[in-house]
């Protein structure tokens, strides 16, 4: 659809793995050429977890050229830090006086965050409503993420229908976009890789460590010989269906499901096709760190142009609601 503003962000609070991957960032980069899209790193969104400004900025020029050396063309798309257009938060104020505090607590991240013993902060309750400011700013259609991220969408329609309704049509409604077969990508645990649950497989991990971790996957005792009627349960072989060829994958489950093939032997062929998937990216990835003049070129040409777009429907906001 020509015209289709597409817009997505991630955080900057930790080096990105196979879920960010697979469940968000290929699908953004595909869509780099379906309409206009806008991607940021939500340093913003950060700070309600990471404390540490050393780090946040680390990890923020990280992230910057992990998603360039994946793909991401900025002559496609818009890519630039979310602080760099402070308009956000203005917008989120606005937006926060017509969030309902029983959205806010039905918030299964937040629930989950405060199950993990996590002590709240306003920043991690209140984080809902500055995700819809970044969606609604910028007039998006479609925001590609990962499953867990549904739910966040799903408040920002709400919360744009009752600005809507409440002070007259301004905010187009999102659609989430979430890719079924790579909607939770689990981690070595088996549990959704999350960096939170210290069970990532990184995008550009030293290779002795991912060669470790992977080998290190948990299985069952099952002997080699015997068949393995569940091998498409198998963590390595779903894993294995993201990085390998269909028929490669294909091929290694079929075995497991025969019976003959160890776990070993799996588990060192879905390292050598997590290696070699990443090769070219890695080798953008490193010709990129030599180069940072470029990187933040690109994210202050990115964050002119996503404030000229921020502003108009700021004060399309504003002015609906009386604030001009
Ligand atoms: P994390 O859980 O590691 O902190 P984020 O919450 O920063 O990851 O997620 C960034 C993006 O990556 C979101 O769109 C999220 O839905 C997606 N994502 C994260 N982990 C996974 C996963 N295991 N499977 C699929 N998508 C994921
Ligand atoms: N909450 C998202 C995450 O943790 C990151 C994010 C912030 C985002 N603002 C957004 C994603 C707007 C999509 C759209 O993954």
């Amino acid at each position: 659809m020509k015209g289709m503003r597409i817009l997505s962000g991630i955080q900057p609070s930790g080096a990105l793995h196979l879920g960010n991957y697979f469940g968000m960032m290929r699908p953004a980069i595909e869509l780099q050429d379906r309409g206009e899209a806008y991607y940021f790193i939500a340093n913003y969104h950060s700070m309600t977890s990471l404390f540490d400004a050393k780090e946040r900025r680390k990890n923020t020029l990280d992230v910057a050229l992990d998603f360039l050396a994946c793909g991401l063309d900025p002559k496609k798309s818009v890519f630039f830090r979310q602080s760099d257009v402070p308009e956000v938060t203005e917008l989120a104020w606005i937006l926060t006086t017509l969030t309902p505090m029983g959205m806010l607590e039905r918030a299964t991240s937040y629930k989950d965050k405060i199950a993990r013993g996590i002590a709240p902060n306003h920043g991690i309750f209140a984080y809902p409503v500055l995700m819809a400011a970044d969606i609604l700013i910028y007039d998006s259609n479609v925001v590609p993420v990962g499953k867990d991220q549904k739910q966040h969408v799903e408040m920002t329609r709400d919360i744009a229908a009752k600005f809507n309704e409440q002070y007259g049509q301004t905010f187009v409604i999102p659609e989430p976009q979430i890719r079924e077969d790579t909607a939770l990508v689990p981690g070595t645990d088996g549990q959704k890789m999350s960096k939170s649950y210290g069970n990532t497989i990184e995008i550009f991990g030293e290779e002795k460590a991912i060669r470790k971790k992977i080998m290190g996957l948990v299985m069952d005792s099952r002997t080699p010989a015997e068949p393995k009627p569940d091998a498409e349960k198998n963590l390595a072989i779903q894993l294995l269906k993201l990085v390998a060829p269909a028929e490669v994958a294909k091929g290694f489950e079929d075995r497991l499901r025969a019976g003959g093939l160890g776990y070993g032997d799996l588990k060192k062929a879905l390292f050598e096709h997590y290696w070699n998937y990443f090769a070219a990216a890695r080798a953008r990835r490193a010709e990129l760190a030599g180069n940072l003049e470029h990187v933040n070129t690109v994210l202050a040409e990115g964050a002119a142009r996503a404030c000229a777009l921020a502003q108009k429907v700021l004060k399309r906001a504003k002015e609906a609601s009386g604030l001009d």
